[in-house]
């Protein structure tokens, strides 16, 4: 099993340099694919409360021998609960479900800047970490004007923001954005989803290597400064999916891999999103 690098986030704690997606695993699949997901040395888990799986991936953790402060688990915010008092409830029913005491990182998951609540929401997420009940706070799917808006009304900055980015969505400007704030991106469909998986210069580069493209695809959100979080019901799949820290993909190889970046969403745009 390999080890997994350790990144340091703003607030001082510590994350895996890789995540397990959890997406769209229902609460069984969840629970079983957790408990695979440990066994192959994923220790940063990624579930939300729209996923409708927390208390799936709560329980697979449980029946893991694994100590609390080894493995670091991320629930996020839904649309319809955003607000002050809202967020607070919340957050305690994701605890209920994660069947936890505390939540590593929590995070707003879309800015949904119809509804104006996400000022709000932070302040909420702001007052739980200075509670003690989440150690890092974050958000996801914020564009600068987002980020810019909430640190200005706070002080605080988010330790995290979760964006969709892969090699065929490469996100340069963003991840510009959050390396001069000080915040840590995670990837989120690092393999596009499936869709980038058949490219023939991701192909190349992996017959370069003698890995998969997902490897190629998951090593280059790694060198390019970001946490993947893929996603694979297979077991083989996910401990292939780890195994991306023994190898490193050249000056040449980062630069073919540029090429095939079609700035494609293969999810929602953060301005118009209206997830609830
Ligand atoms: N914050 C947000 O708004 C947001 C939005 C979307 C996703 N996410 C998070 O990001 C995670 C990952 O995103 P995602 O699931 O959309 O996309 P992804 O991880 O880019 O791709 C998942 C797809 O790739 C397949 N796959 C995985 N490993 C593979 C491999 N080694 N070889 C071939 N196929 C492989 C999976 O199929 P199998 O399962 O059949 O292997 C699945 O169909 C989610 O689970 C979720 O936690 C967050």
């Amino acid at each position: 099993m390999q080890n997994i690098p350790l990144l340091s986030l703003n607030d001082g704690y510590k994350i895996p340099a890789i995540g397990y997606g959890t997406y769209p695993l229902d609460n069984p699949q969840a629970e079983t694919a957790v408990r695979e997901a440990l066994s192959c040395g994923y220790r940063l888990f990624d579930t939300a409360a729209n996923y409708g799986n927390e208390s799936g991936v709560g329980t697979g953790l449980l029946s893991f021998d694994v100590g609390r402060t080894d493995i670091f688990v991320t629930t996020k915010l839904r649309g319809r609960d955003q607000g002050y008092d809202s967020t607070m409830r919340a957050f305690d029913a994701s605890l209920q479900r994660l069947k936890m005491s505390y939540i590593d990182l929590y995070l707003i998951h879309w800015p949904l800047p119809m509804k104006d609540l996400y000022v709000e929401s932070w302040k909420a997420l702001v007052q739980l970490q200075k509670d003690g009940r989440v150690r890092s706070i974050g958000v996801s799917n914020f564009l600068p004007e987002h980020l810019t808006r909430i640190i200005d009304a706070t002080g605080v900055t988010p330790a995290v923001n979760q964006i969709e980015m892969h090699a065929d969505f490469a996100q340069r400007e963003a991840l510009e954005v959050h390396k001069k704030l000080g915040i840590l991106t995670e990837a989120w469909s690092p393999l596009g989803r499936g869709s980038v998986l058949e490219n023939p210069v991701v192909g190349r580069v992996a017959q370069r290597h003698n890995r998969t493209p997902a490897q190629v695809l998951l090593r280059w959100v790694v060198q390019m400064g970001a946490v993947p979080l893929p996603k694979s019901a297979h077991p083989a799949r996910m401990k292939a999916n780890i195994e991306i820290f023994d190898f490193e993909l050249s000056e040449t190889d980062m630069n073919d891999l540029a090429t095939i970046d079609g700035n494609h969403r293969t999810g929602a745009d953060p301005a118009t999103c209206t997830e609830e």
